[in-house]
């Protein structure tokens, strides 16, 4: 069936030439020619996406696109910005509103239709399943001291499970305030925790949830934080308790990526893990914080037994030896990551982690060896009948590390 795309511009000639192009490709094209009238057929018409046009008078594109994403029967649909001006600032802006893609006036009509068939293709990933209820694995991530590689071990983690496993991992950002989850996997901020936390609560329901989470071609789907800091005060407890005890009958695998503090929300994160993840950096401020982490924990009852010490080398040189904070923090480390900066920087310019972009380097195996420890024990007893390459090679390296 072909795929219904509406094009709204106020200019009838760009009208004509957009819809050529989408006929030509294939597509069904309906046409607007401002916003207030796109905004009142598209429950009608209902295209699987809408290119829409920043300058028109009245209400402009971003407007529109602002409105599309508030409501619930269109906050789903992709949308291509199309205009004359091509300025940073302008793509900034549209995809703070909600806008998938960009694209500049005049057009290429091969590139406008390769460009619509890319997000289809990213949309149809979006819907997520009916699926049975599962017994899912928490894992929270988490450091009172920020800066120390959390969010980088949080996604990492995420997305070797999902390689691994191919069963379903959510990514959940709780750092409300400028969580960077979305960005690490280089995903528009379509949806956020802010969706949930505006509806009533008894609205909350998990196909609600999974329509709110971004999915991404590695199988990670992300509750990502909000676009503005000011929204975050609008996710309350109840609403996160609500949230967390449907993604643990959803997901195979729910990671979080905590803040660095205790709040309220941090400690339901906690609370709710099976195993704990304490990444820390070689130096004091951290160690000092890690050990502060662990009195905590142990004051929560939270058992010792589940949690497991990251040391990331976030800076190159001069850090603490391994014995030496073992011995203060009075607990094992599990794993040690190396220093490996221009891996990173590139990783998330890119918007892409490393146990995806690289898996066969030292970093992606390191991860995807993590990934793998931290699995459920049903999953790791169990052969897979069509193994996934990164379950393979984690296999492989344990063979050989059997040998030796
Ligand atoms: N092993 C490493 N080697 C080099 N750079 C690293 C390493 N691990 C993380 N980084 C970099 O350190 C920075 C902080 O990492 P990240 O954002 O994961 O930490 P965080 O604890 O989540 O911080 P925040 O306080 O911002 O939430 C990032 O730029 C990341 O790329
Ligand atoms: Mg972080």
């Amino acid at each position: 069936m072909a795929s219904r795309v509406l094009a709204v511009d106020d200019n009838q000639i760009n009208l004509k030439m957009i819809s050529a192009t989408l006929l030509h490709g294939g597509f069904e094209a309906y046409i607007s020619e401002s916003g207030a009238d796109a905004l009142s057929r598209v429950e009608q018409i209902k295209p699987d996406l809408i290119i829409l046009d920043i300058d028109m008078p009245e209400m402009d594109g971003y407007q529109v696109c602002q409105t599309l994403r508030q409501r619930p029967t269109t906050r789903h649909i992709p949308i291509m910005m199309l205009t004359a001006h091509d300025t940073l600032e302008e793509k900034v802006r549209g995809f703070e509103v909600g806008a998938d893609d960009y694209m500049t006036k005049p057009f290429q009509p091969a590139e406008l239709q390769a460009r619509i068939k890319g997000l289809l293709r990213r949309s149809a990933l979006q819907v997520v399943p009916e699926k049975q209820n599962v017994d899912g694995k928490f894992i929270s991530v988490f450091s009172l001291r920020g800066g120390v590689g959390v969010s980088t071990v949080a996604t990492n983690l995420a997305a070797g499970l999902a390689q691994v496993w191919g069963k379903p991992v959510a990514l959940v950002d709780m750092a409300f305030i400028m969580g960077q989850c979305a960005l690490m996997l280089n995903l528009t901020l379509r949806n956020t925790w802010a969706d949930l936390a505006k509806v009533n609560l008894n609205e909350i329901d998990s196909d609600l949830v999974q329509n709110v989470m971004m999915k991404h071609a590695s199988g990670v789907s992300v509750l990502a934080a909000p676009r503005f800091s000011v929204d975050a005060e609008l996710i309350s407890p109840p609403v996160v308790e609500k949230v967390l005890g449907m993604l643990k009958k959803k997901f195979a695998y729910v990671v979080m990526d905590l803040p660095h503090d205790f709040s309220e929300t941090t400690l339901m994160g906690i609370d709710q893990a099976d195993e704990l993840m304490l990444v820390l950096a070689p130096e004091l401020a951290s160690v000092r914080a890690t050990v502060g982490s662990l009195e905590t924990l142990n004051q929560l009852q939270f058992p010792a037994e589940n949690v497991r010490l990251i040391l990331n080398w976030v800076f190159e040189k001069r850090g603490l030896a391994r014995k030496d904070i073992e011995k203060v923090v009075k607990h094992p480390l599990q794993l040690v990551v190396p220093f490996a900066s221009e891996t990173f920087v590139s990783s998330i310019n890119l918007g892409i982690p490393p146990v995806i972009n690289a898996p066969t380097s030292a970093l992606g195996m390191l991860f995807e060896d993590m990934a793998y420890a931290f699995s459920r024990e049903e999953d790791i007893d169990s052969i897979p009948t069509n193994p996934s390459p990164a379950w393979l090679r984690v296999n492989e390296r344990s063979k050989q590390a059997r040998k030796r």
